[in-house]
């Protein structure tokens, strides 16, 4: 069985990674290469909230600035221009209009475009290619430079480097002389962000080339199906987490460098004729979860540096490999496979009811995965994301472009009973609905029906707004995507979910559907997050001066009962800082997501909830949920010297799923801080790579020296079933705490960042646990 299995695993490894000139990509059964809706559909997108933002160039198709796309003229500059063009004098790339003012998707058609020097980025810029047929970006022989593209705009640090996109592209430094030290993207850039489909097409053998670099230790979530082919380095990693999804290397000298990273996993791995899997012998290495992944030739899997148990913590679940080995400091601790259903640890674990960590140097374990959250051969249920290339441009509406239904996105006109309409409509002719750029004001809730298939345009943003949001005592979704019961399709790509206004009884989407096909992701969500306030266009930016007056939401996702969904890149932001301007504003949102699904399976790969008031994220009586790589933080005003302590200000309004913090003494401020993660009566939960970090605390923001804040996770009563693989703190005195009851009574700090400390990150306040199971 395992061997049959190994074989076809492998068979599809190598002719996946075979794809070189494969253009492609993606899998768009039945798309005509020839035209892509969306090259050829009305660009009508504006920029509501600057001046002239009617006349704003959202879609800029790179052959209108000057470039031939043939292989031989240099098309440096007419991209450039394509990136850079702003309202007359002004340009992008100044600061002139604000991060989230300057919209622009940058397209390449189908061809060869030859650059000679630096591409630079700006924030809200994605550049993307055509799914069917993916334009290549060839850097010339006589290239100069550090960086084929500079994916984030450099008058933002990567911290608050948000809003860029590389998608639908070939990179092809092929002609460069293999020994130039050259990084094909430089991607120092945090959450909001999207590097998708993409392959890196590098001379094999290469002295100096990399795919990806990622500097500056920056929050980035997610990488997704990629392809990278030669080179010294597929990806080089230096930031405080990572999910790596859907990726192939194929000779590539070393696949993964690992510089820094506190918490990454990587799913859907193939790695075909490299020297090394993953290096992480810098030292620089937290924890690191490898699953569902594959090894053909390549005789070193994973390397890394050794020293105490929570120093590189690593799980291996589900790795196939024809002959690799995994070292620590050199030695060799693992041969072969790791076939579905054991788990290989390196690390602390607390496994059967122990409150003591025991460190593994390399241990197999029994350990299991719900069915409904996989496919017949064991593997985590992934999806590609849609792009809708197979569809007809006569099967795809433009939101804007309806006669009969007038839709503005300007963020003035209430758009909710025309949009709804041609939902309706369009749902019921199974057709996709193309929102252009902008910011469509929601003052009712907006239904979205069975047979929905939505598509924004580098983050079109829907916003609520007006009375039916405002009662704190009836929580109402702005967005609520099928009623209970419906099954069907219903998935989003590219938006941006926010509030207008301060509005204490919204919740900003509620799922309540499931696909009913057994299909993950025919209910789902990519690149799709979450924003209260922190920009232009609401309320919260101008009105709200502590959090205290300004509840500026309820949630902002909930999962409810009914539901099975599928999510992929998807931050849950309530801001702690202004994108646009200068305001200093603190919206005190009680809560991130709210996961109750208790159907036929959750998938939440590359996620990042922060800054809310109760919980980032609160699973309640769910069942059957699969996490990958989730990263949090409290709100940032909580903590030492605050004296809005948690439930405040929501302490009126809990629900019998909030955590009401009784366990707390009345004054402790590190007590009554937002936890990232609260588990009550749910069974079936694996969740791999947690990161919750507290960099700074209190009112003054002051940076933690020390643990400053009590328990970062509270595990409630009556869950089984529980798998947590990879949990990392930073500054949490209690990593995991446990309670019998509700509301935290008997609570016990399990996992403590003193019995968990010493890894490379203890300078920061790092706990690192390989893994806690509970009720398994
Ligand atoms: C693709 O679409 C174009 C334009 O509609 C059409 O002329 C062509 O025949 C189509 N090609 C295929 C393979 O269907
Ligand atoms: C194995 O990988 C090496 C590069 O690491 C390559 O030179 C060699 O051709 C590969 N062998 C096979 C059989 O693919
Ligand atoms: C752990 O504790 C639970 C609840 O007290 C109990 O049902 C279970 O049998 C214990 N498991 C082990 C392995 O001791
Ligand atoms: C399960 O998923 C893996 C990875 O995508 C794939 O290789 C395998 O063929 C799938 N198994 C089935 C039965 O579909
Ligand atoms: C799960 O899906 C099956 C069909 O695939 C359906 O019969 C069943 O009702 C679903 N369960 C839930 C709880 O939605
Ligand atoms: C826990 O707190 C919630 C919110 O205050 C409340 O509704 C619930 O009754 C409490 N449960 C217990 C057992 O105290
Ligand atoms: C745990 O589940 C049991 C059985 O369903 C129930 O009786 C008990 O009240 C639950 N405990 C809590 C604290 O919810």
């Amino acid at each position: 069985m395992l061997f049959s299995l190994l074989l076809v695993w492998l068979t599809s490894a190598s002719s996946w990674a075979s794809q070189r000139v494969g253009h492609s990509g993606l899998d768009q059964t039945g798309a005509n290469a020839s035209t892509f809706w969306y090259e050829n559909i009305k660009h009508n997108g504006i920029s509501p909230f600057i001046t002239n933002g009617k006349n704003w160039a959202v879609f800029r198709n790179v052959k209108d600035y000057g470039a031939k796309g043939d292989g031989t003229s240099d098309d440096t500059a007419a991209i450039q221009k394509a990136i850079s063009t702003g309202d007359g004098p002004k340009l992008r790339n100044t600061g002139s209009y604000g991060a989230t003012g300057q919209p622009a998707v940058v397209y390449f058609p189908a061809g060869t475009y030859l650059v000679k020097s630096t591409i630079k980025s700006a924030v809200g810029t994605v550049l993307m290619g055509n799914p069917t047929n993916r334009a290549t970006l060839k850097a010339a022989p006589t290239f100069s430079g550090s960086y084929v593209i500079f994916g984030h705009d450099q008058l933002y640090s990567g911290l608050t480097g948000f809003y860029h996109g590389i998608k639908h592209l070939v990179i092809d430094s092929t002609s460069v002389a293999g020994s130039k030290i050259l990084g094909l993207v430089e991607w120092g850039v945090s959450q909001n962000n999207i590097l998708s489909n993409v392959m890196f097409d590098m001379p094999i053998g290469a002295a100096g080339h990399t795919g990806i670099v990622t500097p500056g230790m920056c929050s980035g979530l997610i990488l997704n199906d990629l392809q990278f082919v030669g080179g010294a380095v597929g990806i080089a990693l230096s930031a405080t987490q990572y999910h790596l999804k859907s990726i192939s290397f194929k000779n590539v000298a070393t696949a993964v460098k690992i510089t820094s990273l506190v918490q990454g996993t990587g799913q859907g791995l193939r790695f075909g004729s490299c020297s090394i899997g993953i290096d992480a012998t810098s030292g620089g290495l937290g924890a690191f979860n490898l699953i569902d992944s594959s090894a053909t030739n390549t005789s070193t899997l994973i390397s890394s540096a050794s020293s105490s148990n929570t120093f590189g913590s690593l799980v291996l679940e589900n790795v196939l490999v024809d002959s690799s080995t995994v070292k620590v400091g050199g030695t060799t601790v693992l041969t072969g496979s790791i076939e579905p259903g054991v788990s290989w640890i390196r690390g602390n674990v607390y496994h059967a009811n122990s409150t003591n960590p025991k460190p593994s140097n390399g241990q197999k374990m029994l350990t299991s995965r719900p069915q409904t959250l996989v496919n017949g051969t064991g593997f985590y249920h992934t999806v590609v994301p849609p792009t809708y290339a197979e569809y007809d441009i006569a099967q795809v509406i433009n939101i804007k472009d309806v006669a009969k239904y007038p839709v503005a996105g300007d963020g003035t006109q209430d758009d909710t009973a025309n949009i709804q309409a041609i939902l309706n409509s369009a749902a019921s002719g199974n057709k996709v609905v193309y929102f252009p750029y902008g910011t469509y004001l929601l003052s009712d809730t907006l239904l979205i029906p069975p047979g929905s298939r939505l598509v924004g345009e580098a983050w079109t943003q829907l916003s609520g707004t007006g009375a039916k949001f405002k009662d704190i005592n009836n929580p109402t979704p702005i967005i609520k995507v099928g009623n209970p019961g419906d099954v069907g399709v219903a998935q989003m790509s590219d938006f941006v979910f926010t509030v207008a206004d301060i509005l204490p009884g919204a919740i900003l989407v509620q799922v309540n559907m499931a696909g009913g096909d057994g299909k993950p992701g025919t209910v789902g969500f990519f690149n799709c997050h979450f924003r209260i306030g922190g920009a232009l266009g609401s309320k919260t930016q101008t009105n709200c001066r502590t959090p205290q007056n300004c509840l500026a939401a309820r949630l902002n996702l909930h999962l409810a009962a009914t539901s099975s969904s599928y999510w992929e890149n998807t931050w849950s932001w309530t801001a702690d800082h202004d994108l646009d301007g200068s305001h200093t504003v603190y919206p005190g949102t009680l809560g991130g997501f709210l996961i109750e699904a208790a159907g036929n399976g959750t998938w939440i790969l590359g996620s990042g909830v922060e800054h809310h008031v109760l919980y980032q994220v609160n699973i309640h009586n769910a069942k059957n949920v699969f996490i990958g790589l989730q990263q949090g933080e409290a709100a940032y005003w909580q903590g030492t010297g605050n004296t809005l302590l948690a439930p405040a200000p929501w302490s009126e309004n809990l629900r019998p799923s909030d955590p009401d913090f009784s366990w707390c003494a009345a004054t402790d401020a590190q007590c009554r801080m937002g936890l990232y993660q609260y588990i009550t009566g749910s069974t079936n939960l694996n969740i791999y790579s947690s990161g919750f970090w507290n960099f700074v605390a209190g009112p003054s923001r002051a940076m933690c020296t020390s643990d400053c804040q009590n328990s970062a996770v509270l595990y409630g009563p009556n869950n089984t079933k529980m798998l947590v693989y990879g949990l990392s703190t930073i500054n949490s005195r209690n990593m995991i705490s446990e309670s019998s009851g509700l509301n935290g009574s008997s609570i016990v700090g399990v996992a403590t960042h003193a019995a968990n400390s010493g890894s490379v990150f203890e300078a920061f306040g790092t706990g690192v646990v390989a893994a806690y199971f509970r009720n398994v």
